[in-house]
């Protein structure tokens, strides 16, 4: 393919969460999340028993856009962004999770965000719970595992959408949802204790997540007309290490274990795959009345997903989970970024025919991005010269898969602005376009400064995909 194939009305964005970019985390009457409490990033760090304030922790601040936003959102309309994927930070509006009444000025903060974002035309694009759960629910409740979490969810899903009905029409509703095997505290609340009773929590959690998601399509479609409701999963392809085949049914089963969410949520039910799993682990799985009827009637309307890299897997080792997917084996044939993450545009355009294949439904490529060390220039610029080969190299694939007949809804780059990784805590390892002074121990003025990216995504946008064709990087 030599031309772009991209949409007309291709939603060109980027994606942050609220808890990598707001800070302000006491703010207005917003409660502690999971990630309040975590002081080197969710993959490897635990909750501490109290938070103390005399610690860094990252999202306290992180890049305070909680009061910098209409300055950020300013830069991201320069840009052109189509869209702008965010989350919820669900403990601003329930500050416990499990309160009787929401925080009005939580509420307030998001209708003034998403005005400053339609006033520049951006369309939002809204993650209800992405990796930070209010942590009395993790305390009190132990996340997922128990069954009033539905409850309270549900009633977070009502007052969202009901105040946010004409402002926010694309919606997901868990980010990375099958983490839960690899991240259980960040993906389901879960601080996991016992290996015991790891798998039984794990699908516990995972039903009572698939009911939650389904009431949530349910009202979202009943309230707000018109809108859309996403799933959203962690795709990262996995490669068998060799022909082996050993090696290639161990790294099937290892993706069907995520696909594992998306065939629930997508077609709504369970898989005849997921009872041996079970029978054989000794499972079983409280569900109530009505349970299997709703997972079957509420589906979700497209299946975001994140796309960072690919991983290889070879039969009988160790799985070790990360943000961006397992980490595996080196593949000789891929370069890596300075943290390890295989660089594999191809694996973009391999995911999203295998997902259009066994659903078809729309895609959106919800986080897509390079995490690097950015140095400023002597004459105060940024070259970043790596990320923009990353960038135009996955998206010339995404062309090719549109091409292959995916449909595909948009795509956001993650992290159009630097901010704090989930996987360690560090605002050094960098996504953005837009660069933000302050380094890892929290020092730093938080000037945004534009890197050459910003200019080039820009064109990107401006021209629809064209500007890919003329790149010389
Ligand atoms: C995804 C998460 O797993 O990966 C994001 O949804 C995260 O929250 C992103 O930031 C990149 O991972 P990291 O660890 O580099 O921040």
């Amino acid at each position: 393919m030599n031309e772009a194939v991209f949409p007309e009305h291709f939603l060109w964005g980027g994606a942050v969460a609220a808890n990598q970019a707001e800070g302000a985390w006491d703010v207005d009457g917003k409660g502690p999340a999971i990630s309040d409490a975590i002081r080197n990033g969710i993959v490897g760090g635990s909750l501490d028993a109290e938070i103390n304030e005399s610690k860094y922790y990252a999202s306290h601040e992180a890049i305070d856009f909680y009061h910098r936003y209409k300055e950020d959102i300013a830069l991201f309309a320069e840009m052109g962004l189509k869209c702008f994927r965010t989350s919820i930070a669900w403990s601003r509006i329930f500050p416990n999770g499990d309160d009787a009444e929401p925080n009005e000025k939580g509420l307030q903060f998001y209708d003034n965000l998403f005005d400053e974002l339609l006033k520049h035309g951006i369309e939002p694009v809204i993650t209800i719970s992405h990796f930070e759960t209010p942590l009395h629910l993790v305390r009190e409740y132990g996340g997922w595992v128990n069954r009033n979490l539905i409850a309270f969810f549900t009633k977070y899903c009502e007052i969202i959408f009901k105040r946010y009905r004409n402002k926010v029409k694309y919606w997901m509703t868990f980010n990375e949802i099958n983490h839960m095997h690899t991240i259980p505290l960040a993906a389901g609340a879960i601080e996991l204790k016992n290996e015991d009773t790891k798998l039984q929590d794990i699908y516990q959690a995972s039903h009572n997540v698939f009911v939650a998601n389904s009431l949530a399509v349910k009202m979202c479609h009943e309230i707000i007309p018109g809108s859309q409701i996403g799933c959203m999963l962690s795709l990262s392809i996995i490669y068998p290490n060799s022909c082996n085949p050993e090696d290639v049914f161990e790294a099937y089963e290892l993706r069907r274990r995520s696909l594992f969410y998306s065939d629930v949520m997508m077609r709504g039910y369970y898989p005849n795959y997921i009872k041996r799993i079970w029978k054989e682990n000794n499972i079983s799985i409280h569900n109530e009345p009505g349970d299997f009827e709703t997972i079957r009637n509420y589906t979700s309307d497209y299946v975001g997903f994140s796309y960072y890299r690919s991983t290889t897997h070879k039969a009988g080792m160790p799985i070790q989970g990360n943000t961006g997917g397992i980490m595996g084996l080196d593949n000789p044939y891929l370069e890596k970024t300075a943290w390890g993450w295989p660089i594999d545009p191809k694996g973009l355009r391999y995911v999203c025919n295998e997902i259009y294949d066994r659903y078809q439904k729309p895609l959106f490529i919800v986080e897509n991005g390079y995490g690097g060390d950015d140095e400023f220039a002597q004459d105060g610029s940024i070259i970043d010269d790596d990320r923009i080969s990353y960038l135009n190299k996955h998206l010339l694939e995404l062309n090719e898969a549109i091409e292959d007949g995916c449909e595909i809804i948009g795509y956001t780059w993650w992290g159009p602005i630097d901010i704090v990784s989930a996987g360690t805590g560090e605002m050094k390892k960098r996504y953005g376009f837009i660069y933000v002074d302050k380094d890892n121990d929290g020092k730093g003025t938080l000037n945004r400064t534009r890197k050459k990216s910003f200019y080039w995504y820009k064109q990107v946008i401006a021209t629809n995909g064209r500007a890919l064709f003329e790149s010389t990087i």
